[in-house]
């Protein structure tokens, strides 16, 4: 594979396309959150004794137990619907989600990796955030406690997946697990305990070192030796190759250094963060949806809509973290609007009746041929979060 050279991903490309803000106003955007409001209302009861499925099937999640690492979204989406419309009912639901995420951290449910933070900044953190309810806050420091648990000292890095002893993957750090550190970085505020603060700025320093490739691009995971420290090789997980680069993986370190900037103060991250944007949007097609992975630059491959609204929502947290002064803050605001309206334009059930799920054609795991081209519930919480953050000054669940 050819890839472009370092040098140039140090720029925007495209800037033209992002010199000019999307032909919409408040009340475009206002619309779509509308039609998410509407598809939240149709859930509601189905999912309140239980979760959607990571991925649908032709369009319609199925009903699960709060087992997967991604129950959270759905009700980091009722929290969102909460704190914009003020309406009991979201709230009424996500409490008792929160004692089920208090259950399953008891319980040591489907816990043996490193999704907490996925898991329960948004469904535990928001709540303590929001109502000052100590069960969410409670749940939340017992799952960031299972997260350290997970840190091998000399590598300094947070296992991802599986066993610590599994062969497979240990020492195995992947770039997903910037946006678990907020839970950290949250739990050493509450608690005043900086272990858990020390623990994050490690692994996120480890992740810009050796996760982020010399061009930008990065690796979706990364071996570390956890007896000498050495770092060992990427490969891919859910990307289409060792040395492409999986969109989604792009997303997340885009929003995820971005928090450790926030949370750290160590500008290296932000820089980052600015690098990773400019191979990411240098590498969208025409409609500003990536496709699954940024090998793929036009034809027929799955767009990715899921690592669109992902990457929309760390530009936005990127550009308001960018001093006035940086030339490039308007750049990547407006390149977050454009990917944002293009979703809502776009990529929306609106056309799909039946559709229980919000935004259509994301890849959940290529590979494995697992929701692709399907709705994810992450998907729909990131275009949620993207929309909330569009229409009021958000404070972040992470
Ligand atoms: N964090 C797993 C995924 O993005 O599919």
């Amino acid at each position: 594979m050819q890839r472009t050279d370092q040098v140039v991903e140090e720029r925007l490309l495209k800037k033209e396309r992002f010199s000019t803000r999307p032909p919409v106003n408040r009340a475009y955007f206002e619309k779509a959150l509308e039609y998410v409001l509407v598809k939240i209302d149709q859930n509601l009861e189905i999912f309140t004794g239980k979760f959607p499925s990571s991925s649908s099937h032709n369009f319609v999640y199925r009903a699960i137990d709060n087992v997967e690492w991604t129950t959270g979204f759905w009700t980091g989406m009722l929290w969102l619907g909460y704190e914009y419309t003020g309406e009991e009912k979201y709230r009424q639901v996500a409490e008792k989600h929160v004692k089920s995420f208090k259950d399953r951290v008891k319980n040591k449910i489907a816990v043996n990796h490193h999704d907490m933070g996925f898991l329960y900044s948004l469904s535990s953190v928001s709540a303590y955030k929001l109502t000052g309810e100590n069960q969410g806050k409670e749940a939340a420091l017992e799952a960031a406690e299972l997260l350290l648990s997970r840190y091998f000292e000399k590598a300094e890095i947070i296992q991802a997946w599986g066993d610590l002893a599994d062969p497979e993957q240990r020492g195995r750090m992947i770039i997903d697990c910037l946006m678990n550190l907020p839970l950290l970085y949250w739990a050493s505020e509450v608690t005043g305990d900086q272990t858990y603060q020390q623990i994050a700025y490690k692994h996120a320093k480890q992740s810009a070192k050796y996760i982020v490739r010399s061009d930008s691009s990065t690796y979706h995971t990364f071996y570390m030796d956890p007896e000498t420290g050495k770092p060992l090789y990427g490969n891919t997980h859910q990307g289409f190759s060792d040395d492409s680069c999986w969109a989604r993986g792009q997303a997340w370190g885009i929003y995820g250094f971005p928090l450790s900037y926030h949370y750290t103060g160590d500008e290296k991250f932000i820089n980052l963060s600015k690098k990773l944007a400019n191979y990411f949007l240098n590498r969208l097609p025409s409609d500003h949806v990536c496709y699954w992975d940024l090998i793929f630059t036009h034809g027929e491959e799955e767009r990715d809509s899921s690592a669109a609204a992902i990457a929309a929502c760390g530009l936005l947290e990127m550009s308001k973290r960018l001093p006035l002064t940086d030339d490039m803050k308007g750049y990547y605001e407006n390149s977050a609007l454009h990917i944002v309206y293009s979703l809502a334009e776009h990529y929306t059930t609106k056309d799909v009746p039946h559709a229980n799920g919000v935004l259509k054609h994301a890849v959940y795991h290529k590979p494995r041929n697992t929701g692709v081209d399907e709705c994810c519930i992450w998907g729909d919480y990131y275009y949620m979060e993207a929309l909330v953050r569009l229409l009021k000054d958000w404070k972040m669940y992470w």
